[in-house]
């Protein structure tokens, strides 16, 4: 985005403008396009995977034979097909759903952002996860919640600290608006919810009536260990939103998720979504049903994973070999994502200028997964997904580099204090 120094439309902007944020990952986009750029930033798919002759067949299809259906509006709701083809892969996640508690939107995003104008008055709590989403962050400040951010541990979300803010928050009376969770390769954590905390979460919500928000992008890219089940299926009292996508398993550039609801709530994700687009793409659900019914989508997720668990393999090894022994990392068994964190005085933030400027890689700096924008500086998301290996093992050396100059600097000025 240009840079602003004077607006002249100040005095018509709505109050709630002033809370709108970009997302740290949005501000990246333009520096990581640049070739040059070793970028572990971005959650980009590897669209480089999927069949060139399979989009060619079905784009040609559609252009001979469904034109006309294909370039006009449709349901808002989406093609009952298209949520046929939902349940498809819920179920292979081992959750059913049924196609009237469904909602086709344009991606995940969209479910957030819907959420949020549904749900959130100014000044009302939300729960989310520290760290959490930073995409997520603008659809909530942009609604002027309060996000109460509960830490995640290896285990997922701390249920019980997040129980006690809900009884911290009804000793007043109140109760937050919704409780949001990436309970599966936790971006960016890396993390999945463990089945205990899964019951215990679904519990909380049943117990003081709660929402709770589940966004699931990644549960198909498991690279090894058991499945979990979904909250959306553990519930047995309509209190959970379920967000995935085709995203992570397909295609981002289709931009096509979806929302799972009980049936009062998801009548207000309709009347939102006539507000906010009026339908999802014609154009690309047509695309999905076709590829659903010509090709095996199993059969590329399969793929995309051993792509992605090599990946992260390789960045796994250099980050043993490359990092410093004072940091740490998480170990992710599925999904996009590693979450280092450095030693406290470390900012992650000024660290990317500099690998940046000196190393030509980048990553995304812990701050930006808090609503705050400055909490948890001394972390780092290190994506493997969109990079093939021996970049990963060279941007995972590079960084080394840096966060070792960084860390001599400090020894060497503590140091020089103390004498
Ligand atoms: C946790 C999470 N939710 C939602 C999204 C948005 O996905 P979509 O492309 O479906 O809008 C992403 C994308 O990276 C994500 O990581």
């Amino acid at each position: 985005m240009a840079k602003i120094d004077f607006d002249k439309y100040e005095e018509f902007y709505a109050k709630r403008s002033g809370e709108m944020r970009s997302s740290v990952m949005r501000d990246l986009m333009a520096v990581v396009a640049r070739p040059e750029v070793i970028s572990l930033a971005g959650g980009m798919p590897n669209t480089e995977s999927f069949s060139r002759k399979i989009l060619a067949k079905i784009m040609h299809d559609i252009s001979m034979h469904d034109s006309a259906a294909a370039l006009q509006y449709g349901p808002t709701e989406g093609f009952d097909e298209t949520k046929e083809n939902i349940t498809k892969v819920m179920a292979a996640e081992g959750t059913h759903v049924d196609i009237g508690n469904l909602i086709v939107t344009t991606g995940a995003q969209q479910g957030i952002d819907l959420s949020a104008r549904l749900l959130i008055d100014p000044g009302d709590t939300i729960i989310a996860e520290a760290p959490t989403y930073p995409g997520a962050i603008p659809s909530f400040t942009n609604f002027q919640a309060n996000v109460c951010q509960v830490p995640l541990d290896a285990d997922g979300l701390r249920v019980d600290l997040a129980r006690k803010e809900v009884e911290k928050l009804a000793k007043n009376g109140a109760k937050p608006k919704f409780i949001y969770v990436i309970p599966n390769f936790h971006n960016p954590g890396g993390v999945s919810l463990s089945l205990h905390r899964r019951h215990e979460l679904v519990a909380l919500a049943k117990e003081h009536r709660l929402i709770i928000l589940e966004d699931n992008p990644y549960g198909q890219l498991r690279f090894e260990g058991e499945p979990l089940p979904t909250l959306y299926s553990l519930d047995d009292d309509d209190n959970v939103i379920y967000l995935s996508t085709f995203s992570k398993i397909l295609s981002p550039g289709i931009r096509l998720g979806w929302v799972a609801a009980p049936a009062p709530l998801l009548a207000k994700f309709n009347l939102g979504k006539q507000a906010a687009d009026l339908c999802p793409s014609t154009l690309a659900q047509m695309l999905v049903n076709r590829y659903f019914k010509e090709a095996r989508w199993q059969d590329y997720v399969s793929r995309v994973i051993d792509i992605y668990r090599a990946r992260r393999d390789v960045m796994l090894a250099a980050l043993k070999e490359y990092f410093p022994e004072e940091a740490s990392w998480t170990l992710p068994q599925g999904g996009f994502f590693i979450w280092a964190t450095l030693p406290e005085y470390i900012n992650s933030a000024d660290l990317l200028a500099l690998a940046l400027e000196e190393e030509l890689v980048a990553f995304v700096p812990g701050s930006g997964a808090w609503a705050d924008g400055k909490s948890g500086a001394n972390h780092m998301r290190l994506a493997f997904c969109g990079v093939p290996e021996d970049k990963i093992e060279e941007g995972i050396k590079r960084l080394g580099k840096v966060i070792k100059e960084q860390m001599g600097l400090y020894e060497a000025l503590r140091g020089g204090k103390e004498s």
